[in-house]
């Protein structure tokens, strides 16, 4: 009796422990678990073929773009190594890959030259390969890099004309590629596109108001190049649902990114000062999309910087969209500068009137990460999760990139770097929140993690490694840090840890897109 009893304890505990764990288990079965990358951060081979130059390739090479000087001619190779790239996500257990197409790689003169064969065999080989493995390929069709032609041509996104390019681009990749990719974004964070591009002028091509640019309006170029992006997309999911949805039977959103905000203070104005942020980071894209014209929260402010939808472009727009991409990072204390002074500090667009903080009375919001202004703050994950089901009716949605970078500080040891216990606790607490928020109704349908490898971090250069890989950048070779084995850990379950990535098992997934068409 005294031993059975003893055994029931031990029972218990076991059990509770295993409670304790998350897993994926706890997901639902068709849920898409991946890693995340973008061309230009990965791919390097930057003159291989008749490849173009970007507007990256372009940028990072003029002098003091780049924090540590660097450039992603080579970054980690991935054009030559994705074979062995593909292993290790096999090795994970992952079921989704979410990666971009390089446009000057496929079209290196947009519609005004040929498609290169080569670039199209890269992608090809890549997918089949994929495919091979039970790992859907989740494609961004734009992350920032364009080929720089059509900057020079006519000025990239200040012109209406590159619809008519994003266009051209978006029909070659469904046409070749559409077969067997189920999941197309068509850009990645436009806010950043415009605001860095455009008004602070810190990535390509370099436009704002002040010296430090070659040339620009702060105030009037970000919303002409949004206004052009925006139809851009709903140009590209009108030719989709119109001659490729059907036949294809894929979904196809866009990718925003989205800082959460709390009042700094318990005040009206600064919960206003909250719903403005969002407003100008993310419904200023989504609204178009989703409604057909831009929220009333930034209309009010820009009044007649906005460009205007005609009413045929507003019919054009609403509903351009089946499930949207976040991009969730942090939380930040939001202060209001509208109703009374202050410093609009950070604040790119300044339009929106708020001042960003990451301290409240000395207190900081969340335990500081080495990427400047990122905290962790996991409850913002269910926050800004819940701000997306209730403004946009519960749109389908993924969390298309999280993540933790390390520092690369000289004189870390790579000993150090490999037992990245933060980015696990990072992971992990996030992905607690997002679970909260599946239960409350959202329907959350993948998580994908930023990044698979180390990579070229933009204007950070190879100063944050944000992978779940450490990248050797003399031999470019990968070694899995902790959290790599923790995320393997996590996909297959506690008691099966497999070091062997031969097999090739197709995972869950939705029953429409898990067979190899081509
Ligand atoms: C590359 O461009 C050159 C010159 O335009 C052309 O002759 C050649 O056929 C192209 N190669 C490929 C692989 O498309
Ligand atoms: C939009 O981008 C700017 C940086 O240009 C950033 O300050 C802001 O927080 C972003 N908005 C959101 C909602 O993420
Ligand atoms: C890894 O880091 C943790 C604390 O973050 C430490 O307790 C542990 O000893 C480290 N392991 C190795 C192998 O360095
Ligand atoms: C990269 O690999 C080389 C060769 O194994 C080694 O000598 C070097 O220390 C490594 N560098 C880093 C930063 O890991």
């Amino acid at each position: 009796m005294k031993k059975a009893s003893l055994g029931f304890v031990w029972f218990l505990q076991l059990i509770s422990s295993i409670i304790c764990v998350l897993d994926r288990s706890q997901f639902p079965p068709s849920f898409l678990f991946g890693t995340a990358t973008s061309s230009y951060q990965i791919e390097g081979a930057y003159l291989a073929s008749n490849k173009s130059l970007s507007n990256w390739d372009v940028f990072t090479h003029l002098p003091d773009k780049i924090v540590d000087g660097s450039n992603a001619d080579v970054t980690d190779n991935h054009y030559y190594l994705y074979m062995e790239d593909v292993e290790l996500m096999d090795s994970l257990g992952v079921n989704a890959y979410r990666f971009s197409i390089s446009w000057s790689r496929v079209l290196p003169k947009g519609r005004f030259g040929d498609v290169d064969p080569v670039g199209i065999e890269f992608y090809d080989k890549l997918i089949d390969a994929l495919l091979n493995k039970g790992i859907q390929p989740f494609v961004t069709l734009n992350h920032y890099d364009l080929p720089q032609y059509l900057e020079d041509r006519y000025g990239s996104w200040l012109s209406f004309q590159m619809q008519e390019d994003y266009t051209h681009f978006v029909e070659v990749c469904f046409e070749t590629f559409g077969d067997r990719v189920k999941y197309w974004s068509t850009f990645n964070e436009p806010n950043i596109t415009v605001t860095l591009g455009y008004l602070s002028g810190s990535y390509p091509p370099n436009h704002c108001s002040d010296s430090s640019c070659i040339s620009g309006d702060s105030e009037i170029e970000p919303y002409i190049a949004a206004h052009n992006l925006i139809l851009a997309h709903a140009s590209a999911v009108n030719l989709y649902r119109k001659k490729y949805q059907v036949k294809q039977g894929g979904m196809i959103g866009i990718v925003v990114d989205c800082i959460w905000y709390e009042p700094l203070r318990d005040t009206p104005t600064d919960r206003l000062a909250v719903q403005r942020a969002l407003a100008f980071g993310v419904a200023w894209f989504l609204d178009p999309i989703i409604y057909g014209d831009y929220p009333p929260e930034v209309r009010q402010i820009v009044g007649s910087r906005l460009p205007i939808f005609s009413e045929q472009e507003k019919e054009l727009l609403s509903n351009k969209l089946d499930f949207i991409g976040i991009n969730h990072y942090t939380t930040l204390y939001v202060k209001d500068c509208l109703f009374s002074h202050c410093e609009r500090l950070g604040t790119p667009p300044g339009d929106a009137f708020v001042h960003f903080t990451g301290e409240r009375d000395g207190v900081l919001i969340g335990e500081p990460t080495p990427a400047p202004t990122f905290y962790l703050v996991p409850d913002g994950m269910e926050k800004t999760i819940m701000y997306f089901k209730e403004r946009y009716n519960n749109t389908p949605m993924f969390i298309t990139e999280n993540g933790y970078a390390q520092a690369n500080y000289l004189g870390d040891s790579v000993k150090d770097l490999l037992n990245d216990t933060k980015r696990i606790e990072y992971l992990q607490s996030y992905l607690e929140s997002l679970k909260s928020a599946i239960s409350q109704g959202a329907d959350v349908r993948g998580f994908i993690i930023w990044s698979l490898l180390d990579n070229f971090e933009w204007t950070y250069g190879y100063t944050l490694r944000f992978g779940l890989y450490y990248v050797n950048w003399t031999t470019l070779e990968r070694i899995p840090k902790l959290s790599a084995l923790w995320y393997k850990q996590f996909l297959n379950g506690e008691k099966k840890i497999d070091q062997d990535s031969s097999h090739t098992t197709i995972r869950p997934l939705l029953s429409h897109s898990n067979v190899l068409q081509k």
